[in-house]
């Protein structure tokens, strides 16, 4: 029996397998609103067996974008936008997830095809903000400090779209708090530099955090899972660490997180990253067992077998998938064929089933 392809449920959620699609950035919207790439590229990843199925990281307000072609989900326009595609993957069997994102001062660059530099306000830009005045690397702009009180409305953005995301058919949220973006700026000390409520110790560069999955918690329905996802490590000697992780988690876990999607990077530049097959999966095997919270693995998991062996070995309960889902949608179909699981075709494809 394939651990991979048993199901997983989370509160009153059952999840198929514990094959689930990571977010990626699609750089395909105008003015944060998706498109019919949205539809097609997150519904084909549905047909293909995954058990959810996760929309790229969305701009909970305009700043909080990337790139001028972020995906946001800051007014009922933007939810609107994406009803279809929410609606279409749940039809094909696959949980609707969406990542809510700031992208902090890592904000307003290129698209990655047209060299992911950082866009200035006269091109279309606009000034990203942060929780200290540290730019991400030469050649970036310094970011603005956010004060109290757009602090408190970062927390009500990520509410308000968690709200729409709700309404609009999305049965998981996960909250971005990884690769180097605001609320992973806030964690690390490397770009926190606060001297308020909110940096120095643990406890002050967490609360922001914190308060974003409180709050999106609270408004997010008892009977659908939350997801965050972390980086455990900056790669940096001094910044956020898997131990600090470890902790954290910990303290997801008791306000009703129901995942830790376990990642690493992004927050600083000049990192040295020892990326190989499964490398971050270490990571996703601490914070299970030492935090006691259910955790995906992700990065470099490609093969069946290996994501079979991570599931089944208890390092983690879910696997997340990116790059080898953008090279074979229906990746989760042929690694049931491999690993001997029985499994629903999509009806219209059963003539291809061997
Ligand atoms: C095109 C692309 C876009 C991505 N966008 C996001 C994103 O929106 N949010 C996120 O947390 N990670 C993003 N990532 C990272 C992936 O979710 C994943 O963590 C990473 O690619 C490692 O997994 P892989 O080896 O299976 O590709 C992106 C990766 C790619 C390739």
């Amino acid at each position: 029996m394939s651990k991979l392809f048993s199901p997983l449920r989370l509160r009153e959620t059952t999840f198929r397998n514990r094959i689930f699609v990571s977010p990626m950035c699609q750089y395909s919207c105008v003015d944060g609103l998706a498109t019919r790439w949205h539809l097609v590229h997150l519904g084909s990843r549905a047909v293909g067996g995954a058990a959810a199925v996760l929309a790229e990281a969305s701009a909970v307000c305009p700043e909080g974008r990337i790139s001028p072609g972020d995906l946001g989900l800051w007014s009922d326009a933007h939810a609107e936008a994406l009803a279809e595609t929410a609606a279409f993957v749940r039809e094909q069997g696959a949980v609707p997830g969406i990542q809510l994102a700031h992208a902090g001062r890592k904000a307003s660059t290129a698209a990655p095809w047209d060299g992911g530099a950082p866009v200035p306000k006269e091109a279309g830009g606009w000034e990203p903000v942060a929780p200290s005045a540290v730019a991400f690397a030469p050649g970036h702009p310094t970011p603005r400090a956010l004060d109290a009180a757009e602090i408190d409305a970062v927390v009500a953005y990520f509410v308000a779209a968690a709200r729409r995301a709700l309404a609009i058919g999305f049965e998981l949220v996960e909250l971005h708090m990884a690769h180097g973006y605001l609320l992973h700026e806030f964690l690390s000390p490397l770009s926190n530099q606060r001297d308020d409520d909110y940096g120095g110790s643990f406890a002050n560069r967490t609360r922001l955090p914190l308060r974003v999955a409180r709050a999106v918690r609270e408004a997010w329905p008892a009977r659908l899972p939350l997801f965050v996802r972390l980086s455990a490590t900056d790669w940096v000697e001094g910044g956020w660490d898997l131990a600090q992780t470890i902790e954290l988690a910990k303290a997801f876990r008791g306000l009703g997180v129901d995942l830790v999607d376990c990642s690493s990077g992004g927050l600083a530049p000049h990192a040295t990253v020892p990326a190989g097959p499964g490398f971050q999966v270490p990571f996703a095997e601490a914070v299970r067992l030492e935090a006691g919270i259910p955790t995906g693995a992700v990065g470099l998991i490609t093969q069946p077998k290996q994501a079979e062996e991570i599931v089944a070995t208890g390092r983690a309960d879910a696997v997340l998938l990116a790059r080898e889902l953008l090279r074979h949608p229906y990746w989760p179909l042929h690694a049931a064929e491999v690993l001997g699981a029985d499994i629903d075709w999509p009806k219209q494809y059963l003539r291809a089933r061997r």
